[in-house]
């Protein structure tokens, strides 16, 4: 399994891989894009989850400094939005709704049946890499939650039992 993106210390975090000389390049190039507008470091971020599919640790201090902020401001900002990946999602990506109207369906509860059943916490992937956790807020399902994401497709009024089967069945 991959590890919580908002535990400030995951255990088994993947350690920072350089960025090759490609890989800075690009980054180097998202940065300008954005370096004049205002408040550059969530268009900054998106872009790079955007290109790699995450936010690589190495680039986060490389943004920091072109930003004049520390890393651990970046970190906490990274950290702090589900939308960031610090590790690869798996190949299939299930959300379930945490918003307040689905919440008042019993959002809860099918997350904690969801999550035991599965045996995955929010932002962790199975061993296999097959599929990701992921909490999410509103889907635009509002009146028929609570409400779930299966890779594309959404699913309202969802069941323990439904949404663990389309996960179970998603190879
Ligand atoms: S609150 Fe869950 S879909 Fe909007």
């Amino acid at each position: 399994m991959t590890t919580s993106a908002n535990s400030p210390h995951p255990p088994n975090k993947p350690r920072a891989a350089a960025l090759d000389g490609e890989s800075l390049e690009r980054l180097q190039a998202i940065i300008v894009r954005h370096a004049e507008s205002e408040g550059p470091l969530l268009p900054i971020l998106h872009d790079v989850q955007a290109e790699w599919g995450m936010i690589p640790e190495a680039a986060q201090p490389i943004i920091g400094n072109a930003l004049g902020m520390s890393r651990a401001e970046v970190y906490g900002v990274v950290s702090f939005y589900h939308d960031f990946r610090e590790a690869p999602a798996g190949r299939h990506v299930l959300r379930l709704c945490r918003a307040e109207a689905c919440q008042s369906m019993g959002a809860d509860t099918l997350a904690e049946q969801v999550r035991g059943a599965l045996g995955l916490d929010w932002h962790e992937t199975t061993a296999d890499g097959r599929l990701t956790l992921e909490p999410v807020f509103c889907l635009g399902l509002c009146a028929c939650g609570p409400a779930a994401q299966m890779d594309d497709r959404l699913v309202g009024r969802a069941t323990a039992q439904r949404v663990v089967a389309m996960a179970g069945g998603a190879r």
